[in-house]
């Protein structure tokens, strides 16, 4: 299954999803970025993976930005969407264009500490407990169905920089074994 990364930031789930293409069954087609600065596209460069930067200001509306979006995607001929510290919102026409194929990673357990800082929330909160969701992605902000969980602990003396490495880390395992149970429970259908 090829499936298309959309990314914003520093890119280190996209690289561990190319690095464990082979073992999950998929194929990387492509990573577009929707910002200048995303650091992404170095890895993409490094990895030999085709990437686009689609730019929102340079679009007169969302609408154009994410038509863009979509060419490339068929482009690739990408059947799955992978976000992947993707910050800006897609429409519910594109979500619904791409029902139960996109997904999303996000750093805390859902629907707690939902949002672009759901790491630093949850340790400024003092929970005990947080963790890494990977879920469906639909027209609300971090509230499609939950596809996987894996809590990860707060252990006394913990920072913030320890406990973001631990995130990290868990969302390294988690995505790309949530990401071939999706394909798998489609080839089954
Ligand atoms: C991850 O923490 C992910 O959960 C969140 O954005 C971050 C992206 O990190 N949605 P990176 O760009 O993959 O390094």
């Amino acid at each position: 299954k090829r499936v298309a990364v959309l990314a914003s930031g520093g890119g280190s789930n996209f690289e561990n999803i190319v690095k464990k293409a082979d073992d999950i069954g998929i194929e990387v087609a492509g990573l577009i970025v929707d910002r200048k600065s995303a650091r992404a596209v170095e890895r993409a460069e490094r990895l030999s993976v085709p990437y686009e930067k689609i730019i929102r200001k340079e679009y007169s509306d969302r609408k154009a930005f994410e038509r863009k979006i979509v060419e490339m995607i068929e482009e690739w001929q990408a059947e799955y969407v992978i976000l992947a510290g993707f910050m800006a919102i897609l429409s519910p026409d594109f979500i619904d264009q791409y029902d139960r194929r996109i997904l999303n990673i996000h750093p805390s357990l859902l629907p707690a500490f939902k949002g672009a800082n759901g790491i630093r929330d949850a340790f400024l909160y003092g929970v005990k407990v947080s963790g890494v969701t990977v879920h469906y992605v639909d027209s609300g902000i971090d509230t499609g169905e939950i596809i996987m969980q894996r809590a990860v602990a707060l252990c006394d003396g913990e920072t913030l920089e320890s406990f973001e490495e631990k995130i990290h880390e868990t969302e390294y395992v988690l995505y790309p074994k949530a990401i071939q149970s999706v394909i798998n429970l489609s080839e089954e259908k």
